[in-house]
C-alpha cells in the first residue's frame, strides 16, 4: 500500500522567544513563515521536536488541550482582518469574551475601552464594510488583545494596507510593544516593518537562515 505523503515543511527549527520580545519573521513565500506561526499558535503540531510555552512542553497536548490554551493565551492577527462581517466593531471585539462566558455588560465595557485603545471608539457601532482597512485592523487587533492575551502573532498584518496606514499599524504594535511589554512576532514581507523589530528571524525553505538582532 502506498504510504501516506509527508511533506517536511519545517526543519532543524531552534527558536527561543523571550517574553516582552518583538521579532519579525521574514523570508520568501513558501518560506515556511505561516507554518510556524500556526505552530507556535497551538493552530498545528510539529510532528516531531518540542514546543515549550511557559517552560511547559506543549508538543503532546491534545486539541482541546491546545484549544484551551490558544484562546487564552494568544491573539491572533491576520493580513485580511477576518472580522465577523454581521456584527458591528464592538460585537467583533466583544466576541472573544463571551466565549468566556463573561456578561455582557462587562464585556461591552471591555470592548469600548479596548476599541478606544486602539483609536477606533468612535465606530464601535460601525460594521466592517462601513470602516477602511486601516479601521478593520485597528478593530481585529483590539479582538486580539480583548483576552488580555500573553502573545500576539500577527500574519502580514500590513499585507492589505497601504505604506502610511501599514505604519500607523506598525506604531500600534510598537506601543503595544513599549509600553505594555507585549510580546509580539509579526510575519511580514515589509523590510520597512521588519527593521522596526527588535529581532528579525529569517527563514529559507523551512529552516532558519538568519536570526539577528535589528539595526533598525
Ligand atoms: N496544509 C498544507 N498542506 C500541504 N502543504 C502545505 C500546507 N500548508 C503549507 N504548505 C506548504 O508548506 C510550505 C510553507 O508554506 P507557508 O504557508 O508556511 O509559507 P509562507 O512562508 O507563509 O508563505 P507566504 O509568504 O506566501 O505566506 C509551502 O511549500 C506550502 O506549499
Ligand atoms: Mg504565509
Amino acid at each position: 500500500m502506498d504510504q501516506p505523503l509527508t511533506l517536511s515543511v519545517l526543519k532543524n527549527i531552534n527558536f527561543e522567544l523571550q517574553r516582552s520580545e518583538m521579532v519579525a519573521i521574514v523570508g520568501v513565500s513558501g518560506s515556511g513563515k505561516s507554518t510556524l506561526m500556526h505552530i507556535i499558535g497551538f493552530l498545528d503540531h510539529c510532528t516531531t521536536g518540542h514546543y515549550f510555552f511557559n517552560n511547559q512542553d506543549v508538543s503532546h497536548l491534545t486539541e482541546n488541550e491546545l484549544a484551551k490554551i490558544r484562546n487564552q493565551k494568544i491573539g491572533f492577527v491576520f493580513q485580511s482582518f477576518f472580522l465577523l462581517p454581521r456584527l458591528n466593531a464592538l460585537q467583533n471585539v466583544m466576541l472573544p469574551l463571551s466565549y468566556r462566558g463573561i456578561d455582557r455588560i462587562a464585556a461591552k465595557q471591555q470592548g469600548l475601552a479596548m476599541l478606544e485603545r486602539v483609536g477606533v471608539h468612535a465606530f464601535a457601532t460601525h460594521y466592517p464594510n462601513q470602516l477602511s482597512g486601516g479601521q478593520q485592523q485597528r478593530v481585529a487587533i483590539a479582538r486580539a488583545l480583548i483576552g488580555n492575551p500573553e502573545l500576539i502573532l500577527a500574519d502580514e498584518p500590513t499585507g492589505s494596507l497601504d505604506a502610511k496606514t501599514g505604519q500607523e499599524i506598525m506604531d500600534l504594535f510598537l506601543q503595544l510593544n513599549q509600553q505594555e511589554q507585549r510580546t509580539i512576532i509579526i510575519v511580514t514581507h515589509d523590510r520597512d516593518i521588519s527593521q522596526q523589530c527588535q529581532r528579525i528571524v529569517t527563514l529559507k525553505d523551512g529552516s532558519i537562515y538568519g536570526n539577528r538582532i535589528s539595526m533598525g
